[in-house]
């Protein structure tokens, strides 16, 4: 077979996808981070690196023209496979356990009956035309590249800036349970690509604004540990 270095990094983009937890984060507690118009329907909404959560279920419900990709989707019983895994990991508080299951149910029930709003893919390689996407949110993928495959990453945000609409975001919410740690422990290589970094651009976020982005930065004041990453095509 000959060399394609395209399917090799996509081959290399799903190994690491893998590599990272899944999880079954709720709607509810994720509409509090991310800015939404006061009304999603009709926009083409996308959440990159969905996993389990119900995000897009409950965007169908409100009338939004809603997808997710994670290249978890080739085969959902390993999503409730790997959820499971992180779930029982002993580390996490009932209540949220208890969530998180409820979570997965939903995304259960709507992949099975919605099967064509959750797309087998990568961040790296949308299959959206041009400036076709209204608003694009991820929770927890974009920042677990971070420390494991940053080229993926910037081709993921690359790909954000093509697909959306001009004057319009791709919101990102930064910290992933590693990039925490990391930054707890102050590891400065980590530091020095981290969304979170407090002074000056990380890497990916240089790569952003050369892409023609506005970075802006949110500060959250329930979690001092990062920050929403807005990023705005001009
Ligand atoms: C920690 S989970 C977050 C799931 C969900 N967003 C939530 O909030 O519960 C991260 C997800 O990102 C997905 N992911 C990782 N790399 C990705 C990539 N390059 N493109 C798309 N999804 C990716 C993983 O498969 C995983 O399901």
């Amino acid at each position: 077979m000959s060399y394609n270095p395209d399917r090799l990094a996509q081959m290399r983009e799903r190994e690491t996808a893998y590599r990272v937890p899944c999880s079954a984060m709720d709607y509810d507690s994720l509409i509090t981070q991310f800015s939404f118009p006061q009304s999603v329907l009709g926009l083409r909404i996308l959440d990159i690196g969905g996993g389990a959560s119900n995000m897009t279920a409950r965007l169908l419900e409100l009338g939004a023209d809603a997808y997710s990709i994670d290249p978890r989707y080739e085969n959902p019983r390993r999503v409730y496979r790997d959820v499971e895994a992180y779930l029982s990991r002993g580390s996490l508080p009932e209540g949220e356990i208890i969530g998180a299951t409820q979570t997965m149910a939903e995304f259960r029930t709507s992949i099975l009956s919605n099967p064509e709003r959750y797309i087998n893919g990568t961040m790296s390689a949308l299959p959206f035309d041009d400036a076709s996407v209204d608003l694009i949110i991820s929770n927890l993928a974009f920042s677990e590249l971070l420390t494991r495959n940053i080229q993926a990453l910037k081709r993921g945000a690359s790909e954000s800036y093509r697909v959306l609409k001009p004057g319009v975001e791709l919101q990102v919410i930064p910290w992933g349970a590693e990039v925490v740690e990391s930054i707890l422990q102050g590891k400065p290589e980590l530091l020095a690509i981290s969304f979170a970094l407090k002074s000056g651009l990380s890497e990916a976020e240089k790569h952003m604004q050369e892409l023609g982005f506005t970075l802006q930065q949110e500060e959250i004041p329930e979690d001092p540990r990062g920050k929403i990453l807005h990023a705005l095509k001009g």
